[in-house]
């Protein structure tokens, strides 16, 4: 009985310094929240493949629907144009001010997409990952919106800036329902891939 109360009072006391030692070490700012500060590698690896599990896992009952319709890719891209752009960049301009800002980075989906499923890219677009910068997009646009982002996600690897600024063309800038656009906004900002910046 004895032995039990003293290992019991031992991990109590040990409970109570881990405490205190955490509290010191927020209290005296000894967690860098800088976002330029650099990751533990391991905790990096661990976090990535904890991350791939739970999108795999998590995206195995979506089913998608056919997405080869060049119109719901069209549809797509106007999305794409206003709300993935300023961090994932496009086939004429990577990386953008903001992505290099960001760690993790936002990778360049033409070639970042062909490492997930339809699903799995719903999946993420929609949820977004937690603890980096990847928004989750489910609460603003309908599941038909997020289908013709994937749709347009799919037609990214291997895509010209010439075919992507047809594409562009074709559906036109419509100063659309993501907020009010300035003349020229929006390209002033973004370092080319020409390099013109
Ligand atoms: C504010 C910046 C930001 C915006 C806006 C953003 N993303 Fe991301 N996205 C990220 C970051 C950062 C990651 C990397 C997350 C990681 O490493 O786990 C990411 C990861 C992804 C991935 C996984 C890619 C891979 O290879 O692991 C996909 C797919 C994706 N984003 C699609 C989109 C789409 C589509 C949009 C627009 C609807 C979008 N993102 C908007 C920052 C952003």
């Amino acid at each position: 009985m004895k032995a039990i109360l003293r290992a019991l009072t031992t991990i109590v006391v040990v409970l109570l310094v881990m405490v205190v030692v955490a509290w010191g070490f927020v209290y005296l700012g000894g967690f860098d929240v800088a976002a330029a500060a650099p990751h533990n590698a391991l905790v990096e690896r661990a976090f990535v493949a904890a991350r791939t599990r739970a999108i795999k896992v998590h995206a195995k009952s979506v089913h998608s629907p056919a997405l080869a319709d060049s119109a719901l890719a069209e549809r797509g891209l106007e999305h794409y144009e206003k709300m993935c752009v300023v961090c994932h960049g496009g086939p004429d301009r990577f990386p953008t001010e903001i992505g290099r800002g960001l760690d993790p980075a936002p990778p360049d989906l033409g070639v970042g997409v062909n490492a997930w499923t339809d699903g799995e890219l719903y999946w993420i677009v929609k949820n977004g990952i937690m603890l980096t910068g990847m928004p989750s997009f489910g609460a603003s646009h309908s599941d038909e919106d997020l289908w013709a982002i994937v749709a347009f996600l799919r037609k990214l690897p291997g895509m010209s800036p010439e075919t992507y600024h047809a594409m562009q063309e074709k559906v036109g800038h419509h100063p659309s329902e993501h907020g009010p656009e300035r003349d020229g906004a929006g390209d002033e900002h973004a370092s080319h891939r020409e390099g013109s910046h």
